[in-house]
């Protein structure tokens, strides 16, 4: 693969597996510095800095929970340390709930809010301040948030909330060429995805999709190498959806 960010850095939230393991891993193929963030999962994110180191650059585990800002500087402050610069940051970290939103409690709002929006709102508040003209910022979002499904309102709450700041943050960064955008997939191989969900939805939820299957965190990887290409400079303030043709 094209070494195309070669002595560029990147922060990956959320990154010892699933679609946080899969970016990782490609924008290290692509030649970038990785820290892989991570909150619990220590052998799961070393093994992620295995695979990047393998094929060349640097790169870190940094144990930190994202939802609080204290540890979102910290894991800032410790990819400047190491590697000197920042360049591109993808917020990925996040989890699902599945509620009718009758039944959902203050304490799980409360969650959910902590780490698909506190999280992703004040880790672009540290890139804001540190990252390198031209930089690239990519908010995870989700399709959820044109398919309006029932038991995922505080889940499409949060990638609303993320879609918005992120058109907001790409105002005020756009002067030093950052681009700032959002990234929906659709259903992806994950954990995440998975967890809770019958082989028979699951196959229900691929047959949505133009293509026919569900997305693997490759797929989302594939997308990401797009956005932080030098070509993609004149793409900001946008929601791009990866999600095989399910909706836009
Ligand atoms: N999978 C899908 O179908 C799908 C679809 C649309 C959007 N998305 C979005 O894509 C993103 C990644 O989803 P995924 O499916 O890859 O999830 P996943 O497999 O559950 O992985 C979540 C990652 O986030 C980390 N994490 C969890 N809590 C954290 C915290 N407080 N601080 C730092 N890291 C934390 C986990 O690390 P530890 O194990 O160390 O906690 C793990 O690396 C999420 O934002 C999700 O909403 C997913």
């Amino acid at each position: 693969m094209e070494k195309v960010l070669e002595g560029k850095v990147a922060i990956v939230t959320g990154a010892s597996r699933g679609i946080g393991a899969a970016i990782a891993i490609r924008l290290g193929l692509m030649g970038a510095n990785v820290v892989v963030n991570y909150a619990h999962s220590t052998s799961a994110a070393l093994e992620v800095v295995k695979r990047i180191t393998e094929s060349g650059p640097q790169s870190i585990a940094v144990r930190a929970d994202v939802r609080q800002t204290s540890e979102i500087k910290k894991m800032f402050a410790a990819a400047l340390e190491k590697f000197g610069r920042l360049d591109i940051l993808v917020n990925n970290a996040g989890i699902l709930q599945n509620k009718p939103i009758k039944d959902v409690s203050e304490e799980e709002f409360d969650d959910i809010i902590a780490l698909n929006v506190k999280s992703v709102f004040f880790a672009c508040q540290e890139a804001a301040k540190v990252i390198a003209d031209g930089g690239r910022i990519i908010n995870i979002s989700s399709t959820v948030t044109k398919m309006l499904l029932p038991t995922y309102g505080p889940y499409a709450a949060t990638k609303g909330a993320v879609d918005q700041l992120t058109r907001v943050l790409a105002k005020e960064l756009g002067h030093r060429e950052v681009t700032v955008n959002s990234l929906s997939p659709g259903p992806v191989d994950t954990e995440l995805f998975r967890a809770g969900k019958t082989e028979e939805q699951i196959l229900q939820m691929a047959g949505m999709a133009a293509l026919g299957r569900i997305g693997t965190p490759e797929d989302i990887a594939d997308a990401v190498s797009l956005l932080v290409r030098d070509e993609s400079g004149w793409i900001s303030g946008q929601n791009i959806c990866a999600n095989g043709g399910m909706a836009g």
